[in-house]
């Protein structure tokens, strides 16, 4: 207990119980709209549970509810226990943690509401956004001022990550997001035309790029590690993958934009960027899964391992297949179509998803000081989730490509060979799966809500809270 005195778990408690439950509000809407899109009935003639109202309110619950309070909760924990000191101000945490559910929350209102301002993933309007910018400055302050107070000389890599994309994501959000109000729930941007599209998707891209994945690569520089007890395979390759990922994530984004109004040469930039960044991320993929080296036989027993390596084996394929689409030729037929749908969720749910979970199974029981409840449902919400991503993602390969070529189809009178209603008719079966896919995923997300529920509340004795501080490396 004397551990807990002298860090700030608190905040890492608060946050890593917020992970699970907007997990599960976030997957509950993706189900339904899933549901909504085999189903249009499921839209009820309501306009607040229209899929179009739905759709942004399911994206920012999972990635930022979700995957933003999986990244504080780590962030917060990986930093306290390299630097060996406790955060720089708990006010200052306690700050972000209430404001960041405060955002949470006005998110869920107004976007069902229809308040938006349709940019993509950065659809909140003027008001939340400068909330979230103040909250992000706490955090930077509360992030940074521990590393810099730390005791240990070295900055351990997680750290070199998380502080990457908390910078990052500060700058990103602020431009993409200057605007001009007109009302308290609307605004306008100060860009137009295509500078709008470019800005927009040099954000959208680097959300992808720092949001969802250089954050969740200081989880797996931390996590891998200590659930394997294995040092990290190659620190030095960790260190290359660093600075080529974030040099190299932030030229990709016109690769959202093939064949548009975007002048041609900035296309064929971001898609050799695109390319290019296959590199790094197979560095840092293959040194994931290479620092299980002499300790594989623990993947047989540790579903706690297994979500966390499965992760990154995920990371590794939706890396591969980004590069892929970025190349025009093969954007040509993946563009629009839920080819990207898939590729989306093979991160969003196999990488980010995954990882997160690990990370959660590994904190709270020690959070709390609690032996885990139940092991096995562990490994049963492991093979539930891994059907789950499958089934999601194989439907949606074989949509999107189907798609893709249905629509391209011409008859040797140069007329189109399908009509756009009969390529959605061809869908439909593919969709069914894709929301008995979902449905398996929420289902292990709520058996773990079970299983900690019962760790935390559970009659199993109260153990020694964390061991003693050591560095991950
Ligand atoms: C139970 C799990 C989930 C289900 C059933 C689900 C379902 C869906 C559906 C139906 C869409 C709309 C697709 C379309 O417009 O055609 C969507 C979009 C999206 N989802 Fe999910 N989702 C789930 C989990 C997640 C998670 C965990 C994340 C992120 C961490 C995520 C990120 C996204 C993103 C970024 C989009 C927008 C994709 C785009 O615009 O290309 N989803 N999801
Ligand atoms: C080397 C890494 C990656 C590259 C080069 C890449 C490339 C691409 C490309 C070319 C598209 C399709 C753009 C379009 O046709 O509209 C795309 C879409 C997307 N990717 Fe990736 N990807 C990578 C990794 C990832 C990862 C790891 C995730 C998730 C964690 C992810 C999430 C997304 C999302 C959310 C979209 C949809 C954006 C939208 O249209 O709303 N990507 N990516």
């Amino acid at each position: 207990m004397a551990q807990q005195e002298t860090y700030n778990y608190k905040v890492v408690r608060q946050f890593a119980v917020m992970t699970v439950i907007w997990g599960i509000v976030g997957m509950l809407v993706g189900v339904l709209i899933a549901a909504q899109m085999a189903w249009p009935v499921l839209n009820f003639d309501i306009p607040w549970l229209t899929f179009s109202r739905l759709r942004p309110l399911h994206t920012n619950a999972v990635i930022f509810a979700f995957g933003g309070s999986a990244l504080f909760a780590t962030s917060y924990y990986v930093v306290q226990r390299t630097c060996h000191v406790r955060l720089f101000s708990d006010g200052l945490a306690a700050f972000t943690f209430w404001g960041w559910q405060l955002i949470i929350v006005l998110a869920a209102v107004s976007l069902p509401l229809g308040i938006t301002s349709s940019k993509e993933y950065a659809e909140l309007e003027w008001p939340i956004d400068l909330l979230i910018t103040l909250v992000w400055v706490a955090y930077a302050v509360v992030f940074f001022g521990t590393l810099i107070k730390r005791r240990v000389s070295h900055i351990y890599v997680a750290n070199w990550f998380y502080w990457a994309f908390i910078l990052t994501i500060a700058v990103l959000h602020v431009f993409n997001n200057l605007e001009v109000p007109v009302s308290w729930t609307k605004s306008y941007s100060i860009y137009a035309g295509v500078q709008d599209a470019m800005v927009q998707w040099w954000y959208g891209h680097n959300a992808v790029g720092f949001f969802l994945t250089a954050g969740f690569l200081g989880i797996m520089y931390y996590f891998i590690p200590k659930q394997a007890e294995r040092p990290v395979y190659s620190y030095r390759l960790s260190v290359v993958h660093f600075w080529a990922l974030a040099f190299t994530y932030i030229w990709a984004g016109p690769h959202h934009l093939h064949y548009t109004a975007l002048p041609d040469w900035t296309q064929s930039l971001g898609m050799v960027f695109s390319l290019i960044l296959l590199a790094p991320s197979w560095g840092g993929m293959i040194n994931g899964i290479m620092t299980l080296s002499g300790a594989w036989q623990k993947l047989r027993t540790d579903p706690i391992l297994k979500f966390l390596i499965v992760s990154v084996s995920f990371y590794g394929m939706s890396t591969f297949e980004g590069p892929m689409m970025s190349i025009k030729t093969v954007n040509a037929l993946s563009h629009y179509t839920d080819w990207t749908i898939g590729h989306v969720h093979s991160g969003a749910l196999g990488w980010v998803g995954m990882v997160s979970i690990g990370a959660m199974y590994f904190l709270i029981p020690r959070l709390f000081g609690r032996p885990i409840f139940s092991v096995k449902l562990i490994e049963t919400h492991f093979w539930i989730s891994t059907i789950g991503i499958v089934l999601y993602i194989s439907s949606m390969w074989i949509a999107g490509v189907m798609q893709g070529l249905m629509w391209r189809a011409v008859n040797t009178d140069g007329t189109l060979t399908y009509s756009f209603v009969e390529s959605v008719q061809a869908m439909h079966p593919f969709y069914i799966v894709r929301t008995l896919g979902g449905l398996f995923f929420l289902s292990g997300m709520l058996l773990m809500a079970y299983n900690l529920w019962k760790t935390i509340k559970g009659s199993k004795p109260v153990v020694a809270a964390i061991p003693a501080p050591a560095a991950a490396h």
